[in-house]
């Protein structure tokens, strides 16, 4: 792409009730931001102290670019933070964790309850062998025991790795084999619309080429109960019930990780992304106090999964931490109808709704009808994250949801981040289209491919230009894939994304510069679905690219040339879409496959994608001097 390019921004703004800002813990964002920039390392010092820790730190930070160490030598364990010491402060009858699951049941988990299932599923890893820095691999449903897993893996030092339960044993087994896990926690199904998804069935796939898994714990949901192999399987409620309710901690170093997770890249496997345990958990803690600005009764929902990082950071890291009340539901927006998340809100007095463009944008769909049949009086604050809100969605969300009365937070952030890093934050005016400004303890900019700000109104790089605690701190077996974030654009950390700054500051993200395509708020690598595609014996090559959508924001177009003598009849088509849902999963499946005799390339044989996007969307191709032919 160019350096950089005019964007034509509107204007809109919403003014919050003053009220609001008044009794926000961050009452004052230019202020706020100001006390950072003159003194960053006593901003996050004094932010780090509302933690318990066992060991203080000498240093707030030490930045060897790209290399930085937060808190260094501070000892703690997150799990102290979020269970331990709520439960010895007069939270333990406060529920933590409020179940939704997709026939209707509530189940309710008080913070005591939390903190003795954590130390008996902790005991029971330790059972199994496992110790501080054993990676464990979590490809489990929407429920509490996904929670819990996490939970006891930070508790005794084992570095989890949670994998959507929603990828094929493909996805599973190459991010089993990448982390050397050596323990699969997992279920029998999981549940969604209504029918099961056998999660045993793709775990035991994965597993029969993944020579590291020792041991498999397994939940069981369903009757008649699946079958365990005696020797490799434990049955989850079993290792439960021999399990003691108290295991100690292991005293965690700042710098040790806590878990990886694994995102899409551009070229190769996906990336397995390592954070840390103090500077995460003080960058979580921070920003789902601040942004969100949770108080004592709030009851906070994030409809995300767990298995990505809004889950991480702020079902289970974040919000335990503040020691609020978490609320999950397992399932989709729209079954058993349209209302389900409106009727989970009346009933159970959701006061934070976080969620993510694609739904709204699918609920937009539906009308209004539905959400006006309930009360949501009890909204207080809503919030976003995943792809930009669009204008429309923001008004409708604003609006229709909120009642005009509730501030939206769009948070921009992502997997590498591990927190919040540009929102608009409560009691800020709203424009519609931007996520907002930098939060205080986040340096972000706009720049062009030299590193130098662009002028307001004019497109670029959207890079970050300081360290912040929550940050990666390296790929996991893959340093130079960490490297490349920090040395893409001079002294800048390089998101991959395109945004676009007005007069005031604001920020707009316009989307992904590159690699990713962004299919309804989960990022999609397209080397991973070309590589699906191509493993199909009668694929040559393959090339992806994101066309968008109305509700989706992206969908995945496939340009697919065929070996010799394989013609495209015979449902070939849906042959390929089969193939992709069983290795990648049914997220990967491309909605359109295009039978191609050539693919553009470059002349050292790099598939053009570009060329192919602008030809599908009509546009210029932009520079192709590099085009083979
Ligand atoms: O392109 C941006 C988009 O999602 C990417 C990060 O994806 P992931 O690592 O999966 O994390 C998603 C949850 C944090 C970003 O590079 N993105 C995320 N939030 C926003 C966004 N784009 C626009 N506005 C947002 N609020």
């Amino acid at each position: 792409m160019a350096d950089s390019f005019a964007v034509k921004l509107e204007e809109k703004k919403y003014y919050p009730d003053p009220q609001l800002k008044a009794g926000a813990w961050v009452p004052d964002y230019t202020q706020a931001y100001q006390e950072f920039l003159r003194d960053p390392e006593g901003f996050w010092d004094g932010i780090a102290r509302d933690l318990s820790w066992f060991e203080p730190w000498d240093r707030v930070l030490e930045w060897k670019y790209p290399y930085a160490r937060w808190f260094v030598n501070g000892k703690l364990n997150i799990t102290y933070n979020c269970l331990d010491r709520h439960v010895a402060g007069g939270l333990k009858d406060k529920p933590a964790i409020i179940w939704h699951g997709e026939s209707g049941e509530n189940r309710v988990l008080t913070y005591e309850d939390l903190y003795r299932e954590v130390m008996r599923f902790a005991n029971g890893l330790l059972s199994l062998g496992i110790r501080k820095g054993d990676r464990v691999c979590i490809y489990m449903p929407l429920v509490p025991e996904q929670m819990i897993a996490m939970l006891a893996c930070a508790r005794i030092g084992a570095v989890h790795s949670v994998v959507f339960g929603g990828f094929g044993p493909e996805a599973l087994s190459m991010r089993i084999n990448d982390a050397e896990a050596k323990v699969l926690i997992t279920a029998d199904v999981g549940y969604r619309r209504g029918k099961t998804v056998p999660l045993r069935e793709i775990a035991l796939e994965a597993i029969a080429r993944t020579p590291s898994i020792e041991r498999v714990v397994v939940l069981r949901r369903a009757s008649p109960a699946v079958e365990l192999d005696p020797v490799r399987d434990v049955d989850y409620a079993e290792l439960m019930a021999r399990s003691a309710p108290e295991c100690p901690l292991e005293v965690m170093d700042a710098e040790d990780p806590l878990f990886i997770l694994y995102t899409s890249g551009s070229t190769g496997a996906p990336k397995g992304i390592v954070h840390t345990c103090g500077g995460y958990a003080v960058g979580t803690y921070y920003t789902t106090k601040c942004v969100f600005d949770i108080k004592e009764n709030d009851i906070y929902w994030c409809t995300a999964d767990t298995g990505w990082i809004t889950g991480h950071s702020y079902i289970v890291y974040g919000p335990l931490a503040v020691g609020t009340t978490v609320v999950i539901a397992e399932g989709t927006p729209d079954y058993p109808d349209p209302g389900i998340y409106w009727r989970i809100i009346q009933d159970l007095g959701v006061t934070i709704f976080y969620t993510a463009p694609t739904a709204i944008r699918m609920f937009m769909r539906y009308g209004e009808g539905w959400p006006k049949k309930y009360d949501l009086s009890s909204l207080r604050v809503l919030g976003s994250v995943g792809e930009p809100l669009n204008p429309e969605a923001f008004e409708w969300f604003y609006h229709v949801i909120g009642g005009g009365r509730c501030p939206i937070v769009d948070t921009w952030w992502q997997t590498e981040t591990g927190m919040h890093m540009v929102t608009t934050m409560i009691g800020e005016p709203m424009k519609p289209g931007f996520a907002g400004k930098p939060i205080p303890g986040a340096v972000v900019d706009v720049v062009n491919r030299h590193g130098d700000p662009v002028a307001p109104g004019t497109g670029g790089f959207l890079v970050i230009k300081e360290p912040w605690p929550a940050m990666l701190r390296t790929v996991h077996r893959n340093d130079e894939r960490y490297r490349v974030y920090w040395n893409t654009i001079p002294g800048c950390y390089t998101t991959g994304d395109l945004a676009v700054k007005d007069e005031e500051g604001y920020i707009m993200v316009l989307g992904r510069a590159d690699d990713l395509i962004v299919v309804a708020g989960h990022n999609i690598g397209t080397a991973e679905v070309e590589s699906a595609l191509v493993s199909h014996d009668a694929v040559a090559e393959a090339a992806v690219i994101g066309k968008p959508d109305p509700l989706k924001g992206n969908v995945i177009k496939a340009f697919v040339t065929l070996c010799v003598g394989v013609n495209p009849g015979d449902g070939l088509t849906d042959e390929l879409a089969r193939h992709v849902r069983k290795t990648l999963g049914a997220i990967a499946v491309p909605a359109e496959i295009e039978y191609v005799d050539r693919l553009p390339k470059t002349r050292s044989g790099k598939i053009m994608r570009r060329v192919l996007k602008a030809r599908e969307l009509g546009m210029d191709p932009g520079d192709i001097s590099t085009l083979e032919e």
